[in-house]
C-alpha cells in the first residue's frame, strides 16, 4: 500500500481524477478514450466486450503484447551483440499462459520458461519445440522431471542438491544424452517490491547459497558443492548458472551485482576444474508502471547496461563472456492486459481521518463494489499493490469522490484499488477498468467464494477472441462428486 493509502485521503501524486485519462502507462498502447467518453482496446469498445464477453473480464491486448516482446528481444539482442555475447529471451509463463499466447511469443523469437508440469504442458500443446522450454521448480515431482526429460526441454533449472541427484537418476533410466541442466544460485542480492517476491536473499527457499558458512572458509558454498556434483555426473550437461534476484524491480542495479557474483563463481569453478559454464541466465523482475505518473523499466536502458558490466566484469576476471539469459514475465504481459469490471453497490462510508479524541476529522469513503474481487486480483491483499481504476464506459463532470474499490468476497480485505479519485455519480451498471492486471491477475485467480474465474479475451485490430474460457458454475460443480 502506498503512504497516501495508509494516511488517508490526501493529494498523492498518484490520484489521477478521472476524466483525466491519458493514453499511455499504466495503460496497454491500445487503449483510447473515445469522442462520446468510452475506452476502447485494440479498436474495439470496452461497452461492446461487456456486452459480448460479460464481466469480470480480463482483456489482453495483443499488439501491445507482442510489441513488448519484440522490444524485450531486440533490446537485449542489440546490447549483448555490442558486447560480443549471445542472449535468448524466456518469457515467465507463470506471468500469464495460454496456448495463444505461448504460440505469439514463440513467433516473436521468445523461448518459455516453466514453473511446473502444467505450464510445461501448455508451452509444449501450443507447439513450442521443447528446446526452446526450460523448466524451473524448487519441489519438482518425478513426473514433472520425466515429462521434461520426455519432451527434450532445453534445460532443466535445479535447485538443490537432491535434485542433482534425482534429475540424474531419470536421466540415467532414459539414456540418451546427458540432460541439460542449469543451476540456480541465490546470490544474496535482495530486489523488487516486497518480501515474498524477493527471492535471491538467503532465507528462503529456492537456489543454492553462494556464501559460505561463517568461520568455514575452506568449504564450498552450497552452489559451489552442487556445480561440482552436476560436474561429476555423466548423465548431466551443465548448462549454465541461474540467478533470479526478485520481482517488480525498478531499480536494475541489482541485476549488475548478482551478475558479477555469478561470474565470479563461474570463474572460480573454471580455475578450479578448467570448466567454463558456457550459459549464465539473469532471471526476470523487470518492473512495470501500475499507477499514472509511474514508469516502466526501459529494455533498452538495462540491456545496455546489464551488458555493458556483465563484459567489464568477464575483462577483470579474465574470462570470456557467456552466452546470457533473461526471463521477465510481467514486463512483457502485465502492461498488455486491464481488468474490466461492472459496478454494483455504490456506499459512501464515514471514516476517522486519523486525528486525536472526540474532535477527530472524519471524511467520506465511497466504497465502489464490483462484480469481481480478491478471487481475480489477489496481488492488493497479498502484496500490498496498488493498482488504478478509471470510468470506463462514460465521461462524467461529476466532482471527483475519494473511492476505494472492493470486490463481491466475504472479506474486509477484497479490495482491488485501494485509493483512486472517481467521479461522484459513479453508479451500478457502470465499467470500471484497471489497468495493468495482465501479469500475475488470472494466473493467481482462484474460486474462493465458488466464484468462476473471468475470460482472457485478446483485442486485436478491432477483433475480439476468447483465448481461456469464462468458468460456470457447472465448471465448479464438476469437480464436486457429491
Ligand atoms: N524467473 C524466475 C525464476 C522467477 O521466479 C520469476 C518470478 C520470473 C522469472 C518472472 O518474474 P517477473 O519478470 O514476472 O517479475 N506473483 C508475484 C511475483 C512472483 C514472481 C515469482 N517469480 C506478483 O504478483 O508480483
Amino acid at each position: 500500500m502506498s503512504a497516501a493509502a495508509a494516511a488517508g485521503p490526501t493529494t498523492s501524486p498518484t490520484f489521477s481524477p478521472t476524466g483525466t485519462f491519458v493514453p499511455g502507462e499504466p495503460w496497454s498502447s491500445g487503449v483510447r478514450r473515445g469522442p462520446d467518453g468510452a475506452l476502447s482496446v485494440g479498436g474495439v469498445d470496452v461497452r461492446e466486450l461487456a456486452a459480448a464477453q460479460g464481466t469480470p473480464a480480463y482483456v489482453l491486448d495483443e499488439a501491445d503484447l507482442r510489441e513488448r516482446a519484440r522490444s524485450y528481444r531486440r533490446a537485449f539482442e542489440t546490447a549483448f551483440a555490442e558486447v560480443g555475447a549471445g542472449v535468448d529471451v524466456y518469457y515467465a509463463g507463470k506471468a500469464f499462459l495460454s496456448v495463444a499466447v505461448a504460440r505469439w511469443l514463440h513467433a516473436e523469437g521468445l523461448r518459455i520458461d516453466t514453473a511446473t508440469g502444467g505450464e510445461l504442458a501448455v508451452a509444449l500443446r501450443a507447439g513450442v519445440p521443447g528446446e526452446h522450454v526450460g523448466l524451473h521448480g524448487n519441489n519438482k515431482s518425478d513426473a514433472e522431471i520425466a515429462r521434461a526429460l520426455d519432451a527434450g526441454v532445453g534445460r532443466i533449472i535445479v535447485d538443490s542438491l537432491v535434485e542433482v541427484e534425482r534429475v540424474a537418476a531419470a536421466a540415467r533410466a532414459r539414456g540418451g544424452a546427458p540432460a541439460p541442466v542449469m543451476l540456480r544460485v541465490t546470490t544474496g542480492v535482495h530486489a523488487g517490491g516486497h518480501e515474498y517476491i524477493s527471492t535471491a536473499h538467503e532465507d528462503q527457499k529456492f537456489g543454492l547459497s553462494l556464501a559460505t558458512a561463517p568461520g568455514a572458509q575452506d568449504e564450498d558454498s552450497p552452489a559451489m558443492t552442487a556445480l561440482l556434483a552436476v560436474l561429476a555426473h555423466p548423465e548431466l550437461e551443465l548448462l549454465g548458472i541461474h540467478s533470479h534476484i526478485g520481482s517488480q524491480i525498478l531499480d536494475p542495479s541489482g541485476f549488475e551485482v548478482a551478475a558479477r557474483k555469478v561470474l565470479e563463481l563461474r570463474a572460480a569453478l573454471a580455475a578450479r576444474t578448467g570448466f567454463l559454464v558456457p550459459e549464465v541466465d539473469l532471471g526476470g523482475g523487470y518492473g512495470i508502471a501500475y499507477l499514472p505518473g509511474e514508469v516502466s523499466l526501459d529494455p533498452d536502458r538495462i540491456a545496455k547496461d546489464i551488458a555493458a558490466s556483465v563484459a567489464a566484469t568477464s575483462a577483470e576476471l579474465g574470462t570470456p563472456l557467456p552466452r546470457f539469459s533473461i526471463e521477465p514475465g510481467r514486463a512483457i504481459v502485465g502492461p498488455a492486459g486491464l481488468t474490466l469490471y461492472t459496478v454494483g453497490t455504490v456506499k459512501p462510508v464515514r471514516v476517522a481521518g486519523g486525528g486525536a479524541g472526540p474532535e477527530a476529522e472524519t471524511f467520506v469513503r465511497t466504497y465502489v463494489s464490483i462484480d469481481g474481487g480478491m478471487s481475480d486480483n489477489i496481488r492488493p491483499a497479498l502484496y500490498g499493490a496498488d493498482y488504478h481504476a478509471e470510468l470506463a464506459n462514460r465521461l462524467s463532470d461529476a466532482a471527483p469522490v475519494l473511492a476505494r474499490v472492493v470486490g463481491k468476497h466475504c472479506e474486509s480485505g477484497d479490495i482491488v484499488v485501494h485509493e483512486v479519485l472517481l467521479p461522484g455519480d459513479v453508479r451500478a451498471g457502470d465499467l470500471l477498468a484497471v489497468p495493468a492486471t495482465g501479469a500475475y491477475g488470472r494466473s493467481m485467480a482462484s474460486n474462493y467464494n465458488h466464484v468462476p474465474r473471468p475470460p482472457v479475451v485478446a483485442v486485436a485490430e478491432g477483433e475480439t477472441r476468447v483465448l481461456v474460457r469464462r468458468e460456470t458454475e457447472d465448471d465448479l460443480l464438476a469437480l464436486d462428486l457429491g
